[in-house]
């Protein structure tokens, strides 16, 4: 969920809508405001997308230059308006990211209080406006409120007849303080208040502040006062724009030769990849990857090449098992955390979990001023600019490029590769924007199959070595866009249960481009055929030159080695999954249940 609150001197109602927009990759299935008008509370809340609310505010109007508002990822209770924040109680309105985790013991001790959703935000409202019945001013009864939660959280607070007041709260979940003239505002994250200020105070683990026009009190844990570091940020930092596409995917798909031509610059401007000197892979005899969602499997395609090209074991887990798995961490080890946000919580606590156990704690992040990037020893940005569409494309491949770059890094410091081979290796990266150029006009050919797909219940993506991180990235983007269910399986792996699944109703989409694994693949390919499965090969022209029988469509892309196929073969999959939301109609920028990043655990 993102959160805002705004001490103006407007009419805050529009400000914060606008701060909500800009969070509104951490969910989008109800919003809120609520402001003060000579001193009342009242409030606007409406189920889905922004756009709701704002319709609704064109209607009826919220007064006031004091408020809060929130944009929802549905936790405790479904997405309706009851369950929408902000929740108030009498004097105190509270909007809420994270998950309160004794709410129902909260809940029980409240008993006699009228409960009007079913969310575990509630209760705080309830608890702060029982500790102000029993005489309570509202700086003590939000601290004792505080104070008795457990769980993640952050919070803003506004009461009834406190036009200068707004109580933030931080465990957990970020929140960021940002300083005008003569205004003081609260948000999740620092591009949230970027149109508005570019002064920002982070609040630290444990940290409560008092925020009035004239400025913010903050507060450790404990009660003892603190300063924290003013940081600055770029005004403007987030140009949100379709520059002409349909859809933001579109667009991102397309800036993909650019964006990953930029990370090529940065990061390998002559012969041998640059790296912060800390990225010393002398020191390590071992690297761990973790992240969620699309980052996992960008993290899942470098362990192959940390093990083949720079001879240095790698394990790669998702966040939310490894955070609890608690690993033992060896000697001379490198954690390495991929996140395009920097905010998801998982990835957030698994990198808390590596501090003071592992040698460097290293990211990789397309935010720079993000919670994951400011809590790392090296942070290193995969420069894929802004992205907006909740399913990952550019930021995906920016990954890949940075983590390939970073793979050399490692052979060349260990000595795997000659310098020689390296340059090689980098000028095959080189080509890959061009490479991808001849991809992305494959776009009507793959539209085309994305039509037949998206008549199916079900589809298989199979894929070996790296192309098995690839299929899995595939599925991953087709379930999320069109809500088609898909699986990818190692195609070695197929024989060994899911090929009892296939028929003439599953279609088969087999990644082999004609690699040392390619007549393995091939052969798996042919059981899916002799079974009457429907096969889409996507390969290249040597592959296609020798395996294109019996297969019901293929798709041609340019030659690519191990290090660059990730990368060229990676759009196909984004372009299928888009297309087929096309053909059935789906929210492509936005699809149902999903979040851009998602903040809680
Ligand atoms: C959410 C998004 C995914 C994303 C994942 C990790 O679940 O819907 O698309 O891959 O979070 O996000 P991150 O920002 O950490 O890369």
């Amino acid at each position: 969920c993102g959160i805002v609150g705004i001490l103006g001197t407007h009419e805050v109602a529009p400000l914060i809508l606008e701060a909500l927009k800009r969070l509104e990759y951490r969910g989008y299935d109800s919003a809120g405001i609520a402001t003060l008008q000579d001193g009342h509370l009242d409030r606007r809340r409406a189920v889905g997308k922004l756009i709701n609310l704002s319709d609704r505010l064109v209607h009826e109007p919220l007064p006031g230059k004091a408020g809060i508002g929130h944009t929802r990822w549905a936790t405790h209770g479904a997405p309706t308006e009851a369950n929408a924040h902000p929740h108030q109680t009498g004097p105190v309105a509270v909007v809420h990211n994270g998950i309160i985790e004794n709410y129902r013991g909260l809940r029980a001790e409240l008993s006699g209080s009228n409960f009007e959703s079913e969310t575990d935000t509630e209760t705080v409202a309830h608890l702060c406006a029982r500790f102000m019945a029993q005489g309570m001013d509202p700086r003590a009864a939000a601290v004792a409120t505080i104070a008795r939660l457990e769980g993640a959280f952050a919070l803003c607070f506004l009461f009834h007849g406190e036009e200068d007041l707004i109580i933030a709260a931080r465990k957990g979940s970020p929140l960021a303080i940002g300083h005008g003239e003569g205004e003081m505002f609260v948000g999740s994250d620092a591009i949230a208040l970027a149109p508005m200020t570019e002064k920002i105070t982070y609040l630290d683990e444990g940290d409560y502040a008092f925020v009035t026009r004239a400025g913010a009190e903050v507060f450790a844990a404990d009660g003892t006062a603190v300063t924290r570091p003013l940081a600055r940020i770029e005004r403007g930092a987030a140009v949100i724009d379709k520059a002409g596409y349909k859809h933001f995917m579109a667009k991102e798909i397309h800036e993909q030769p650019v964006v990953f031509a930029e990370a090529m610059a940065r990061y390998a401007p002559g012969n041998l990849p640059v790296f912060p000197e800390a990225l010393d892979f002398t020191r390590f005899d071992r690297v761990v990857l973790v992240a969620c969602g699309t980052g996992y499997y960008s993290c899942l395609t470098a362990k192959y090449w940390f093990e083949q090209v720079a001879g240095l074991p790698c394990e790669v887990d998702v966040a939310s098992e490894f955070r609890y798995r608690e690993p033992p961490v060896a000697p001379r080890t490198l954690a390495l955390f991929v996140s395009q946000s920097g905010e998801t919580a998982d990835t957030l606590a698994a990198l808390r979990y590596m501090r003071g156990r592992a040698d460097l704690v290293a990211s990789l992040v397309n935010v720079g001023t993000s919670s994951i990037a400011r809590e790392s020893d090296v942070a290193l940005a995969i420069l894929a600019g802004i992205e907006v569409s909740v399913a990952s494309t550019k930021a995906y491949v920016n990954q890949l490029g940075v983590l390939a770059m970073l793979a050399l890094h490692a052979s060349h410091q260990r000595g795997a590769m000659t310098a020689p081979q390296i340059a090689a290796e980098l000028d095959a990266l080189r080509h890959v924007p061009d490479q991808m150029r001849q991809v992305l006009a494959l776009e009507p050919e793959i539209a085309r199959i994305a039509r037949g797909l998206a008549e199916a219940k079900s589809a298989l993506f199979l894929g070996r070595g790296v192309m098995y991180a690839t299929a899995l990235e595939a599925a991953l983007k087709l379930k999320e866009l069109s809500y088609i269910h898909a699986e990818a399986y190692a195609s070695g792996e197929l024989k060994h249960g899911p090929i009892a699944l296939i028929d003439r109703s599953l279609p088969v989409l087999v990644i082999a481009p004609h690699d040392g694994l390619f007549d393995k693949t091939v052969s798996n390919m042919q059981e899916v055929m002799a079974r009457g499965g429907p096969v889409t090969l996507i390969t290249d022209s040597a592959g296609a030159a020798i395996a294109s029988e019996g297969t019901r469509a293929v798709l041609v892309l340019p030659l690519a080695s191990r290090l660059t196929a990730p990368m060229l073969y990676a759009i196909p999959a984004q372009l299928l999954a888009y297309h087929t939301a096309i053909a059935k109609g789906t929210d492509v920028d936005q699809p149902r249940n999903l979040a851009k990043s998602v903040t809680v655990e």
